[in-house]
C-alpha cells in the first residue's frame, strides 16, 4: 500500500497524485487506455513496446467523500485519498476492486481483486492451457530447449500482458518493464492477481474493453500492429538442422515438385556458414549459394537463413574483427566484452542498445539480401549463452544504450527485440519496397511490428502438439498475430500419425513450417511413406486454398491487432463453454477447427458454439450450442465452417509464386451474408500508400434463385483480379442467380452452383 495522498494536480488528460514519498501518475491515452505509474523518484518513461500517441480524450476529476474519481468517457478511476488504492468501474458490470500499488525495495508491484468467474488470457509464450487463473508466471526470456514441458515457466518470449475477462467485463493490462517481472494469477491468494518486478519502474497501461476484441486492439493500439506480410511467408516452409550441401537443397526443393506438396520456403539452418560464423557461407557445402537461390527461385522457393547473434572470437573473421575494434560487443563493467559459448564456440555479443551496433548489424546483412536471401531467421537472440549457470549472459554486463548505460537485467528482455529492429531495417534498406520477413525466437511484446515468432524448441511429442494450441493462442491474444510452432516436433523422433496429425493442425498455424532437430529422424512430409505422404498434400493443398481468408485475416490482424488464430471464446464471449476450450480455434469468425492430439484416436469431441455449422468434409449441417463427437479417421481433421460464411478460396497452386486467383465460396446454411474482402499486390510496401482494394460481396438466397452483390468499398490499386468466381456451395436447386442485377449463366458442378463475376 503506498499511503494517503496529500496533494493532487491535474491537466485535461493527466492527474498527478502526491503522497509524503510518492507520486502516482494517471495519463490518459484514449477513453479506453491509461497509464498508471508509481514511482519516488522521477516520473518513469516507456519502453520501446510502446509506441502509442495520445488520443483525443479527456479526464475528468472530481474530489467526492475522500475519493479522488477520475473519469475518462469509459469508466471511472476512484483513488482513495486515505491509502491510494484504487477501484475501476464502467458503470455497466465492470468493477474492479481492490488495486493496490506497492514500491517496497525489491517489490514494485500491482495486485487486485480477482472477480467472479473471472478467466485470465494472454501472457504469450507459456506451457499449460488456455486459462491462466492460478498459476505464477516469470517473463524472462530463456531458451528452454531441454525444459520446454508443461512444469517450464519462462521460456524464449516475454509478454508482460493479461487479459481479465468474465461476463460482466473485459480489461487488460500491460505492465511496461522490461526486466524479469511475474505475473500471480492468482496462485497464492486465489482471491488476487499480482503483477510486480524486483526492479525497473511500475508503470502498466490499463486496457479497458467491452470484449476480449475489444482489449487486444486497444492493447495493439500501445504496442503497436504488423504490417502485411508477403503472401509467400503464409505458404508452407521447410526446415531442418541443417539441410546440406547445396545440391540437397535443390533435391529437397525438387521433391516438393515432383510430389506435388505445395511449398514456398527452404530454412538453413547454422550448417550453411563457415565454421557457424554468421553472415558467411561454407564453401564447399555451398560452393555458388546465388546459384542455387535462383534455382530455386525458379522453382518458387524462397530462402531463409539462420543468423544467430554471437559473433565467434576470432582474430581472422573480419565481422568479429570489426565488432571488437570499434567496441560494438556487450562488455562487463570495466569494459571487457562479455564471451560466452554458442554454436561457434566463444564468442561476442553484439550491444544491440546502441543505434550505432544496429546499424552496423544490419549493414551486415547487404550481401546475404542482395544475393537474394528472402527472409531472416533471429536465433539464440534471449541471448542464449551455453557456459553460464543462468544460460545468458549475467545481468550485471553492460550495454551502453546510446550514452545512457544499464545493466543486463534492463536490456535482457528487449535484446531479441532491437535485433529483429535491426534485421528489419536492413531488409528495408537493402530490398526496399518489399515486405521484410523476419521469423524470432525471443521476443517482448511490440515484436508483432518486426518478426514472426515460433515458439522455439519443442519436441515430437503429443503432448506439444496439443500444448501449441493453447500456446499460439496467447501468443496471438498477446498481439503478435504471425506465430507457429514446429510442425512434427524439434527434437526427438516424430512419428508418421504424430506427422499427419500436426501436419493437419499445423496448415492453420498462421505461420506454417516443418521444423526438425539435427539428430532427429527425417520428418519432411513423404518421409514415413506413401500415406503420410497423401494425407499431409491435402492438408498443404487445403492451406493454399485458403490463403485469400488467411491473408485477409492478417489484413485484419494488420489493422485491428486482432489476431488470425482465436480462442473460441474471442468469438463467443457469451458462451461460458467456450471460456477454456484450447483444443479447439477459430481461424478468423468462420473456421472453426478441431485437431486430433492423440495417437489411435479417431473421433473428436467437438464443442460448437451457438449458431448453425457446415462440416467441411461432408457438408453436413450442424446445429451449436453442444458438444459433438465427430468422425475424425487418419486421413480428416473435423473443420466447420459457419454457416453462410463466404470465403475466399485459392485455385490450386504449387506456391505462391503461381499468383493468387480467388474465389468466392458461399456456404449454406444462411438466407444471407456478407465479406469485405481485401486485395493488394501480396509483396511491396505500396498498400501503405492506398494501393489496395477492399469489396463487399454479398448474397441473398432463397430455395431457387439467387442475388449476388458486389461493392467497391475502396479502390486504389488498379492490377488485381477482375474475374471472380462464385461458388454456392451444396446449391443443387438454385437455377436462377443474379450478379449485380444482372441475370447470370449458373453452371451446376458436384451439387454446387458457379457463376462468373466481374469486379
Ligand atoms: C536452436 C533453435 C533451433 C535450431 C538450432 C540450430 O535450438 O531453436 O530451431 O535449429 O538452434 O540452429
Amino acid at each position: 500500500m503506498l499511503g494517503k495522498i496529500v496533494s493532487y494536480d491535474w491537466t485535461e488528460n493527466s492527474v498527478v497524485l502526491n503522497g509524503e514519498s510518492f507520486s502516482i501518475y494517471i495519463d490518459i491515452l484514449s477513453n479506453d487506455i491509461v497509464n498508471i505509474a508509481a514511482s519516488r523518484g522521477e516520473r518513469p518513461g516507456h519502453s520501446q513496446a510502446v509506441v502509442m500517441n495520445r488520443q483525443n480524450a479527456e479526464l475528468q476529476v472530481e474530489e467526492n467523500d475522500g475519493y479522488i474519481d477520475i473519469y475518462t468517457a469509459s469508466f471511472r478511476l476512484r483513488v482513495s485519498i486515505e491509502d491510494s488504492i484504487m477501484e475501476i468501474n464502467d458503470g455497466k458490470g465492470l468493477l474492479l476492486k481492490g488495486m493496490d500499488l506497492n514500491l517496497v525495495d525489491d517489490d514494485r508491484s500491482c495486485s487486485l481483486n480477482i472477480r467472479e468467474g473471472e478467466h485470465f488470457y494472454g501472457l504469450g509464450e507459456k506451457t499449460g492451457f488456455l486459462d491462466k487463473k492460478g498459476y505464477r508466471y516469470t517473463m524472462w526470456n530463456t531458451d528452454c530447449y531441454d525444459t520446454h514441458t508443461e512444469g517450464t515457466d519462462a521460456m524464449y518470449e516475454s509478454f508482460p500482458f493479461y487479459i481479465g475477462f468474465n461476463r460482466s467485463g473485459c480489461y487488460g493490462i500491460y505492465f511496461d518493464n522490461t526486466f524479469r517481472t511475474y505475473f500471480d494469477m492468482g496462485k497464492t491468494d486465489p482471491e488476487r492477481v499480482r503483477f510486480g518486478a524486483e526492479h525497473g519502474p511500475m508503470s502498466f497501461f490499463f486496457i479497458y474493453g467491452r470484449d476480449i476484441k475489444d482489449v487486444v486492439k486497444g492493447y495493439t493500439e500501445v504496442t503497436g500492429r504488423m504490417d502485411m506480410p508477403p503472401l509467400w511467408a503464409l505458404g508452407y516452409q521447410q526446415s531442418k538442422y541443417s539441410y546440406y550441401p547445396q545440391d540437397r537443397v535443390v533435391e529437397l526443393a525438387k521433391s516438393f515438385r515432383e510430389k506435388d506438396i505445395p511449398a514456398d520456403v527452404i530454412y538453413l539452418d547454422i550448417h550453411y556458414m563457415n565454421g557457424f560464423r554468421v553472415f558467411t557461407f561454407d564453401k564447399e557445402r555451398f560452393p555458388d549459394p546465388k546459384a542455387m537461390i535462383d534455382e530455386l527461385k525458379e522453382m518458387g522457393f524462397k530462402v531463409v537463413t539462420i543468423i544467430d547473434p554471437g559473433l565467434k572470437a576470432d582474430g581472422s573473421y573480419s565481422v568479429f574483427v570489426e565488432g571488437l575494434k570499434n567496441h560494438y560487443f556487450v562488455t562487463d563493467k570495466n569494459g571487457l566484452p562479455f564471451t560466452g559459448k554458442v554454436w561457434p564456440g566463444l564468442t561476442c555479443l553484439p550491444d544491440f542498445s546502441r543505434d550505432d551496433v544496429k546499424r552496423w548489424w544490419g549493414d551486415n546483412h547487404k550481401e546475404f539480401i542482395e544475393m537474394g536471401i528472402a527472409g531472416i531467421w533471429n536465433d539464440m537472440n534471449e541471448p542464449a549463452v551455453m557456459d553460464t549457470p543462468t544460460r545468458t549472459m549475467p545481468e550485471d554486463m553492460v550495454h551502453q544504450n546510446n550514452g545512457k548505460p544499464i545493466r543486463h537485467e534492463e536490456f535482457h528482455n528487449v535484446y531479441a527485440l532491437n535485433m529483429a529492429m535491426a534485421t528489419k531495417d536492413a531488409l528495408l534498406r537493402f530490398r526496399p519496397n518489399e515486405r521484410p520477413f523476419i521469423l524470432t525466437r525471443a521476443a517482448f511484446s511490440g515484436i508483432q511490428r518486426y518478426a514472426a515468432v515460433w515458439t522455439g524448441d519443442n519436441r515430437s511429442y503429443w503432448e506439444h502438439l496439443k500444448m501449441s494450441m493453447p500456446m499460439l493462442l496467447n501468443i496471438g491474444l498477446s498481439g503478435e498475430p504471425f506465430c507457429g510452432a514446429d510442425i512434427g516436433g524439434f527434437t526427438d523422433d516424430c512419428s508418421e500419425e504424430l506427422l499427419i496429425r500436426w501436419t493437419q493442425l499445423g496448415v492453420f498455424y498462421p505461420f506454417c513450417r516443418n521444423h526438425n532437430g539435427l539428430e532427429s529422424k527425417d520428418q519432411e512430409p513423404w518421409a514415413f511413406g506413401r500415406r503420410a505422404e497423401d494425407i499431409t498434400r491435402e492438408f498443404i493443398k487445403l492451406r493454399y486454398r485458403l490463403l485469400p481468408y488467411m491473408y485477409n485475416l492478417f489484413y485484419e490482424a494488420n489493422t485491428t491487432g486482432i489476431p488470425v488464430m482465436r480462442p473460441l471464446i474471442m468469438e463467443y464471449p457469451g458462451d461460458e463453454m467456450c471460456a477454456e476450450v484450447f483444443d479447439e480455434f477459430m481461424l478468423g469468425e468462420s473456421i472453426l477447427v478441431a485437431p486430433v492430439y492423440e495417437p489411435g484416436k479417431r473421433v473428436k469431441e467437438v464443442y460448437l458454439p451457438e449458431g448453425r455449422w457446415i462440416a467441411w468434409w461432408t457438408g453436413e449441417e450442424y446445429q451449436g450450442g453442444r458438444y459433438y463427437l465427430v468422425d475424425a479417421p487418419l486421413d480428416r481433421m473435423p473443420i466447420f465452417i459457419k454457416a453462410g460464411a463466404v470465403l475466399p478460396m485459392a485455385r490450386p497452386m504449387k506456391s505462391t509464386s503461381d499468383g493468387m486467383v480467388t474465389e468466392f465460396h458461399i456456404f449454406p446454411g444462411a438466407m444471407s451474408g456478407e465479406y469485405v474482402y481485401y486485395e493488394d499486390d501480396c509483396h511491396t510496401l505500396n498498400y501503405m500508400n492506398g494501393e489496395y482494394n477492399l469489396y463487399r460481396i454479398s448474397y441473398s438466397k432463397g430455395a431457387e434463385a439467387a442475388d449476388i452483390k458486389v461493392e467497391k468499398l475502396y479502390y486504389g490499386y488498379s492490377e488485381g483480379q477482375r474475374q471472380f468466381q462464385v461458388v454456392l456451395r451444396g446449391e443443387k436447386n438454385i437455377e436462377k442467380v443474379r450478379v449485380n442485377g444482372q441475370a447470370a449463366e449458373p453452371v451446376a458442378r458436384d451439387g454446387d452452383v458457379i457463376v462468373d463475376m466481374t469486379i
